[in-house]
């Protein structure tokens, strides 16, 4: 489907978004507004940023919640306020997320740069899963959680192990959350983008958006199709939300141009 074609596969959905004042989550939630969805919560940690995607899509779809998912009880709170606000809770996307300090090998790994990341990647979306799964049970809503994994879920890495683990780890939770929420009707998907230039990306390796597109290039199977864009993140996660993909679940959806194919 063209993405610049809106339909209103969403109509009258209630979304939350972590990490969705930037890069994936803020191009989802520009996605799901437009096709629909009543009500896209915006949880990240920027402020400022956050507030400025939620009033540029517009105040009547689109709220932004000051959350950090490392702290439990922000996220349940997150939760329990948009159920109380929007009476239900169809769709959580899990997807704020943080990048390895580089470089994390074999023979340097920090573990304290492991536990922060872990407190984020993993931690954040175990506590993400399990609130939004428990406000769907509660109200017998047939929702979609949708998480943010990466192509680093499905090979090895040299310099980001921590990262690599993390988004393992993630792939791992969605499995055992789609077994644990599929006798009540819930999905619990992950899409596993390949290399796209974010400030998550471009602050860690120092490059700016078109260094890091250049470098990873070569990468990617597919070739004259330009270079893989948030947005195309984001049409991934929408088919992973709505009604496309009813018997979609536990699945890791590539989003990587053949990254892993040509890498493995
Ligand atoms: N950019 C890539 O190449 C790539 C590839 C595969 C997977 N991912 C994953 O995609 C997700 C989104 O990353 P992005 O590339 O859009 O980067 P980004 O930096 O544009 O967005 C990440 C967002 O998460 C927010 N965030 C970080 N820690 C948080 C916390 N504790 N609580 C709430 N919000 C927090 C940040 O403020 C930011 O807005 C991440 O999970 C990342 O690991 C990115």
């Amino acid at each position: 489907m063209s993405s610049s074609f809106a339909t209103q596969k969403l109509n009258g959905k209630v979304a939350i978004i972590t990490g969705g004042a930037s890069g994936i989550g803020e191009a989802t939630a520009r996605k799901f507004a437009k096709h629909g969805a009543l009500a896209v919560m915006i949880a990240d940690v920027q402020e400022e940023k956050g507030r400025q995607v939620a009033e540029s899509i517009g105040s009547d779809r689109c709220t932004f919640v000051k959350c950090d998912v490392t702290d439990e009880e922000q996220v349940e709170s997150l939760v329990k306020s948009t159920v109380e606000r929007h009476g239900q809770l169809d769709i959580m996307f899990s997807n704020a997320g943080m990048a390895s300090k580089c470089p994390q090998d074999t023979l340097s790994f920090d573990l304290d740069a492991y536990e922060k990341l872990f407190s984020v990647n993993v931690r954040g979306v175990a506590a993400c899963v399990k609130h939004a799964g428990r406000a769907m049970v509660d109200r017998g809503v047939r929702g979609s959680i949708i998480c943010t994994a990466s192509v680093l879920a499905c090979c090895g890495s040299e310099f980001s192990i921590d990262y690599t683990m993390s988004k393992h780890a993630v792939l791992g939770l969605v499995r055992c959350a789609s077994v644990g929420l599929g006798k009540h009707g819930i999905r619990v998907n992950c899409v596993a983008p390949g290399p796209i230039a974010t400030p998550l990306t471009c602050g860690v390796t120092g490059l700016s958006p078109e260094e890091l597109e250049q470098k990873f290039e070569p990468d990617f199977a597919m070739k004259k199709s330009g270079y893989l864009k948030p947005e195309h993140v984001a049409d991934a996660v929408f088919f992973l939300a709505s009604d496309d993909s009813k018997f979609v679940t536990g699945h890791p959806l590539a989003v990587d141009g053949g990254f892993v194919a040509r890498n493995i």
